[in-house]
């Protein structure tokens, strides 16, 4: 484990601008920086970095963070590995303590791990065998490092002979403890293939029984190192195809993959036996790639495609869906020889939205009245979750699909998936200055406290709430200390700023009691005096106490 005064100090050596510069192309903006953002899909410069309050903070997708909180993101690492990054920029020794946690040594077990599998996977013919008929060239083992776990004894004896405790060998996913207490290897007469990081550090492993065990495939559980929901299976291997191609093909097996590379598609990836989720995100969208779903062709596979298109789609990623006849998957394809189909298949997937839409209204009879309503308020309810003008492209299709006038396809996006900050968005300076002010002076707080309730601010009234609540590490918040535009008040400016606000804020209240059709006429008469008396006090340069007034 890293010696937390040891991360201190190199947190207080380290400089945000330097450590993003090294990622990203920083430009000077006054006194802030500004760059594409990478965790989104950015055309304009969107992300701030700040060196006098060392954040950073993207103003369109709401990412932000400090220093060490960018580089784990960017760089996908967990934060001891982080640390470690850092720290071998900066050329800092770091000091770890001895005891507990996977120390920087034992990150060696996956390689010397690996090391023995592919070794037992020479010494076991049956193996390689499989191997074999399963189609995956000799080269191919070698890139990918494909092994043989064999039985649990030999694996436990290689660990032990390596001097691998079994506390070490247990957080790592490798072995594991049974009811009588004994260590035992979760791989066991396994093809091994190991899951790499976005760096291509082997982090935990796939296994496929060979010997018709029910499991067919055991993956390392989730640990320090491991977390299956943001990992792709190759992406190591493929991240440069995918910027130099601007494509990548997610498909849903091991196999799928390297059988995929093994035909020239090196921009193949796969998810591990999950979903793909809102977490794989930002390392699909790293190079801004057009995004191929290839999942196999059974029902299972085509209810992930739908999932997945959806999600893409909610994202603004551009891309399609390929589906393959018979049940085959990619690397059935490949080993039945139909690479130029699949070349063919590649270059003209089924767009997202037309696949989601289609899909959808497949399960409906429209040919009933009533169901084609239901399939079209299901497909409407999809639309509005895209980003408004993608949606509005797509009502003509639906219209088509459904044989009906397009003027009856209509989006009324409430709201976008995310309801994201774009400097489109109205921004409320007074409110935004005010909730920043407070931000920076929590003694503010209790001046207006009295004064103002959450009501009043009709934009940014989430923010002062959040603010409110003590919840001041959301995006929102951090964007506004990030941003120069947003002034700050002095006590003074405050009171000075927040009177014509007040006043505009009891003035619609006046209007809103005056038209009112429900109150009595002594609660209106109340009222009137009320606010009217506030609105004097006010003009006056008093403060007056917020008091509830309830629904009007
Ligand atoms: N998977 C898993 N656990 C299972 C089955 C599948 O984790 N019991 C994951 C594996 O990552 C696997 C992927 O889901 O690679 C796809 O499953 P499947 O299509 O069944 O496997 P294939 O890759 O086609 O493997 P094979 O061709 O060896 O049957
Ligand atoms: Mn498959």
């Amino acid at each position: 484990m890293i010696d937390n005064k040891s991360i201190e100090t190199l947190k207080q050596r380290i400089d945000i601008v330097d450590v993003i510069g090294s990622f990203l192309e920083l430009k000077k903006a006054g006194a802030n920086f500004k760059a594409v953002c990478p965790f989104h899909n950015d055309t304009t410069p969107s992300l701030h970095v700040s060196p006098s309050k060392q954040i950073y903070h993207c103003f369109a997708c709401g990412a932000g963070g400090d220093a060490i909180k960018f580089v784990m993101e960017y760089e996908k690492l967990t934060y001891p590995e982080t640390i470690e990054k850092i720290a071998s920029m900066y050329n800092f020794h770091l000091v770890y303590k001895s005891d507990s946690g996977i120390k920087q040594d034992d990150k060696k077990i996956f390689e010397n791990l690996t090391l023995f599998f592919r070794k037992c996977l020479d010494q076991h013919s049956f193996a390689k065998e499989y191997l074999n008929k399963r189609g995956i060239a000799e080269s191919l083992v070698t890139k990918f490092e494909i092994g043989y776990a064999p039985d649990s004894r030999s694996v436990i004896n290689f660990l032990k002979k390596n001097a691998y405790t079994t506390k070490e060998c247990v957080e790592a996913g490798i072995t594991a403890i049974n009811e009588n207490g004994n260590e035992y290897s979760r791989f066991v007469e396994r093809i091994i293939f190991p899951i790499y990081s976005p760096n291509g550090k082997i982090v935990g492993y796939g296994g496929r029984t060979i010997s018709n065990h029910p499991a067919k495939y055991i993956n390392s559980p989730q640990t320090k190192l491991f977390n299956k929901s943001r990992l792709l299976y190759g992406y190591n291997f493929a991240k440069d195809k995918i910027s130099k191609e601007g494509r990548v093909i997610i498909c849903e097996g091991y196999l799928d993959v390297i059988m995929l590379h093994q035909a020239g598609f090196d921009e193949a990836v796969a998810t591990l036996g999950t979903a793909l989720t809102s977490e794989h995100i930002p390392l699909l969208v790293r190079a801004n790639p057009k995004v191929i779903l290839s999942y196999d062709g059974d029902n299972a596979g085509i209810e992930a495609a739908l999932k997945a298109s959806k999600l893409l789609s909610q994202h603004g990623i551009d891309g399609g869906v390929v589906l393959f006849n018979d049940n085959m998957d990619p690397a059935d394809m490949v080993l039945g020889g139909l690479v130029n189909k699949l070349n063919d298949l590649y270059n003209n997937p089924k767009d997202f939205i037309e696949f989601t839409l289609e899909q959808s209204i497949k399960k409906y009879n429209v040919k009933s009245p009533s169901e084609k309503q239901k399939a079209l308020e299901e497909s409407l309810e999809f639309l509005k979750t895209l980003p408004a003008t993608l949606a509005q492209n797509y009502t003509g299709m639906l219209a088509n699909f459904l044989n009906i006038k397009e003027n009856l396809v209509r989006i009324n996006n409430k709201q976008t998936i995310k309801k994201t900050l774009s400097a489109n968005n109205f921004e409320d300076m007074l409110e935004l200055s005010v909730i920043k002010t407070l931000l920076l002076n929590p003694n503010f707080i209790d001046i207006v406290l009295d004064i103002v309730d959450i009501s009043m601010f009709k934009t940014h009234g989430n923010e002062l709430e959040n603010l409110l609540n003590n919840k001041r590490d959301t995006p929102e918040l951090r964007r506004l200390l990030i941003w120069d535009d947003i002034k700050t008040f002095s006590e003074e400016e405050l009171v000075s700023a927040l009177i014509p606000f007040l006043i505009n804020f009891y003035e619609e209240k006046l209007n809103e009691i005056k038209s009112s059709q429900t109150l009595n006429f002594d609660k209106k008469s109340f009222y009137l005096r009320k606010f009217r008396d506030n609105i004097q006090k006010l003009k006056k340069g008093e403060l007056v106490v917020y008091e509830s007034i309830g629904t009007l």
